[in-house]
């Protein structure tokens, strides 16, 4: 099938109301899972009420709504709704930059769609990769060694205890109690189980037994311009959400935000304390806002993000990973606790990601009275 652009012509975008389809892969907790895939499979895709609270968010501002799946049937179902614009959650199907795939799809047929583009949603689901251009670029990130086969010689920078875990998920996939290991034993038998359940590379990482913290950031350097509201921005456009603090300790495996951890209710037994913010000391807030701002931009990361960050020995913090499509599940996600915590409604956060998106694609008139962003 062909879809021209023609068929999107940016003429017609500015209108004030537009037919956005929210893009998802949804989990069916009901369907058997195939045989041969790990036990937290399709662990990152989302509840169907997520995407009807993004379609609530959206609606409220008086735009209508569709769901489409993000399936094999996605190209078919575009072409038939006709979208003005696609609010993409979906995690994709498998190979190895599956969050790259509906970009890539939509950039292909031309229509518009919100946050990260291709290359930047396939490097941040490679944790290995992501880790790479951030040491290249100077950021801390813990020592660390990608296995391909399990039986590479351990470079001598890792010393044990060490933390290993698949290249490219997400949700705390492939994350549980022998995700630890102790001594070269321990790792080969790791690293193999990785490689074989999960088909990719297995991350083995110096383990950093310090707090974890996670930090969203929002915007970019001419968001004032389409933002519905231009007064959460600093200057250089960008909104830093307040640092949200994990106590591992309480979670169903101590230290370490499991699979099993990420798939309770907040509150529930085995699920880590939240805090936001974060009782830190002004320093290192700014430390770790500051880190999760540059991990946002070296990847070239569009309008959202949430970095993982945790702290070694030293107390010094290290990136762990970006998300360049963070869960939006109200009350739940740890993005929408930390927009919660500072009295960000879900609609409100939603409708921001939904337009900085669209503005991109010329789909919202500037701000007139915006001087300070104008000149960026
Ligand atoms: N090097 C490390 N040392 C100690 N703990 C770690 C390390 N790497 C990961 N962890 C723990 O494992 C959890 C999951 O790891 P990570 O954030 O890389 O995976 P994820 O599954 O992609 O997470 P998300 O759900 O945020 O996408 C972290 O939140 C942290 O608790
Ligand atoms: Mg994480």
């Amino acid at each position: 099938m062909t879809m021209s652009r023609d068929e999107h012509p940016p003429q017609h975008r500015l209108k004030r109301y537009w037919k956005v389809a929210v893009l998802a892969n949804i989990k069916d907790d009901n369907q058997p899972k195939p045989e041969g895939i790990p036990p937290d499979a399709f662990a990152d895709f989302d509840h169907i009420e997520t995407v009807d609270a993004l379609r609530a968010a959206i609606e409220a501002d008086g735009h209508t709504t569709v769901f489409i799946h993000a399936d094999r049937d996605l190209p078919y179902a575009l072409k038939e709704e006709k979208p003005d614009i696609c609010f993409n959650i979906a995690e994709g199907l498998g190979g190895d930059a599956r969050e790259a795939q509906v970009p890539a799809l939509l950039e292909m047929l031309g229509i518009p769609y919100t946050g990260s583009r291709v290359l930047t949603n396939g490097i941040s689901l490679d944790k290995t990769l992501t880790k790479r251009i951030w040491r290249d670029r100077r950021l801390p990130v813990a020592p660390f060694q990608e296995f391909q086969f399990g039986d590479e010689p351990l470079r001598p920078e890792l010393k044990f205890p060490l933390f290993v875990k698949p290249a490219r998920e997400g949700t705390g996939m492939g994350v549980d109690t022998n995700a630890i290991v102790k001594d070269e034993k321990e790792l080969r038998e790791r690293a193999q189980y990785i490689i074989n359940a999960y088909q990719q590379p297995a991350l083995v990482e110096t383990f950093l037994p310090g707090r974890e913290f996670t930090v969203g950031i929002l915007g970019r350097t001419d968001s004032k311009l389409y933002s519905r509201h231009p007064e959460w921005y600093e200057k250089d456009g960008f909104h830093r959400f307040p640092v949200l603090e994990l106590d591992t300790s309480r979670s169903v495996m101590p230290w370490v935000y499991s699979n099993e951890a990420k798939s309770k209710e907040v509150g529930a037994d085995g699920v880590p304390g939240f805090f936001c913010p974060a009782d830190v000391d002004p320093e290192l807030e700014k430390k770790l806002k500051h880190l999760a701002f540059r991990a946002h931009q070296i990847l070239n990361v569009l309008d959202v993000s949430r970095t993982d960050i945790r702290l070694d020995e030293e107390g010094n913090p290290r990136l762990i990973e970006i998300n360049t499509l963070p869960g939006l599940t109200p009350g739940y996600s740890d993005l929408c606790l930390q927009a919660e915590a500072e009295g960000i409604s879900h609609t409100d956060l939603v409708l921001e990601i939904l337009y900085l998106g669209a503005s991109r694609w010329g789909m919202v008139e500037p701000r007139e009275s915006a001087p300070e962003a104008k000149k960026k």
